[in-house]
């Protein structure tokens, strides 16, 4: 038995990445998948890779940058599973890390567009399928940074537009407790694929730094996506989490600890 049998789960932002990884994790425990992309060609990959598992999958271009596209995505899935368990707001494009002084408005405007204008309509979208569920009722994760949280130099449009997620994440957790969806947010640190072929490009004292950042946790290793950050995704999706809402989580390794 899987935790997530026969829920109907929402990732976006599954051609790479954490996403991917999440998707086949959620295959691997029952779901059955709706996952997006900007284009069609790697999230086919997902897709295929979800089904080996066992899952039925909608696999669909949405740009999640816009309302259009991600009203489309909505209706499709709606139309093809009669509604909606879980939400996981995950896709987001970063832009090149560099000083608050050289980041443009158009920067800003991108991060903003495909972080919080998503996150917030997705589950505006969302709403009406998810509300007054019977048992331990639904669930939306939204995933954040601890960018948001240290001020992380180079990020200052990244950490801004993810700092909002926790405003909408304990709003929409103190309002939506009512009809039975909690809401969470989540803080990952995962080297996925991006990271390695990322990296690559990149000059040498870069690769040495980021290859270091990853380990510097206590445990001296770096997160991995299937193993390490995706089971937490699973248990805020799943029913084990049900006295959970409006929490900020951390699935990094120890990265961030705080009292
Ligand atoms: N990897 C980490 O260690 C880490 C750390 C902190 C926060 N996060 C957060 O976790 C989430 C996933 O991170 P990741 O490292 O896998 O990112 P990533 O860049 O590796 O992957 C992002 C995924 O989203 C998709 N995507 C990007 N823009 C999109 C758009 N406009 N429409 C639809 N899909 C789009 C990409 O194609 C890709 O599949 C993000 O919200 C990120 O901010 C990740």
């Amino acid at each position: 038995m899987g935790k997530l049998d026969g829920k109907i789960c929402i990732i976006t932002g599954c051609a790479s990445g954490l996403g991917k990884q999440e998707a086949i994790r959620f295959a691997t425990e029952g779901a059955k998948l709706a996952i997006c992309s900007r284009t069609v060609s790697k999230l086919e990959e997902t897709k295929r890779l979800c089904e080996e598992k066992g899952a039925e999958v909608l696999a669909m271009a949405c740009d999640v940058t816009d309302p259009d596209a991600r009203e489309r995505f909505i209706t499709a899935v709606v139309e093809k599973y009669g509604t909606i368990d879980v939400l996981v707001n995950n896709a987001h494009t970063t832009t090149i890390l560099k000083p608050m002084m050289e980041k443009t408005l158009d920067e800003l405007e991108l991060e903003t567009k495909c972080c919080i204008y998503a996150y917030f309509h997705f589950m505006q979208l969302c709403f009406p399928y998810m509300k007054d569920k019977p048992g331990y009722g639904a669930s939306i994760i939204n995933f954040a940074s601890k960018a948001a949280r240290e001020g992380t130099p180079g990020h200052s449009v990244y950490a801004t537009v993810k700092a909002a997620v926790g405003g909408l994440t304990r709003t929409a957790a103190r309002e939506w407790g009512i009809h039975n969806i909690r809401v969470n947010e989540l803080m990952p640190n995962g080297f996925t694929d991006n990271c390695k072929t990322g990296l690559l490009e990149q000059p040498k004292e870069i690769q040495e730094w980021a290859t270091h950042s990853f380990k510097d946790n206590p445990f001296g290793r770096p997160g991995d996506p299937y193993d390490d950050v995706a089971p937490v995704v699973v248990f805020l999706a799943s029913d084990e989490s049900h006295w959970m809402t409006g929490q900020n989580l951390h699935a990094d390794g120890g990265v961030w600890i705080t009292d």
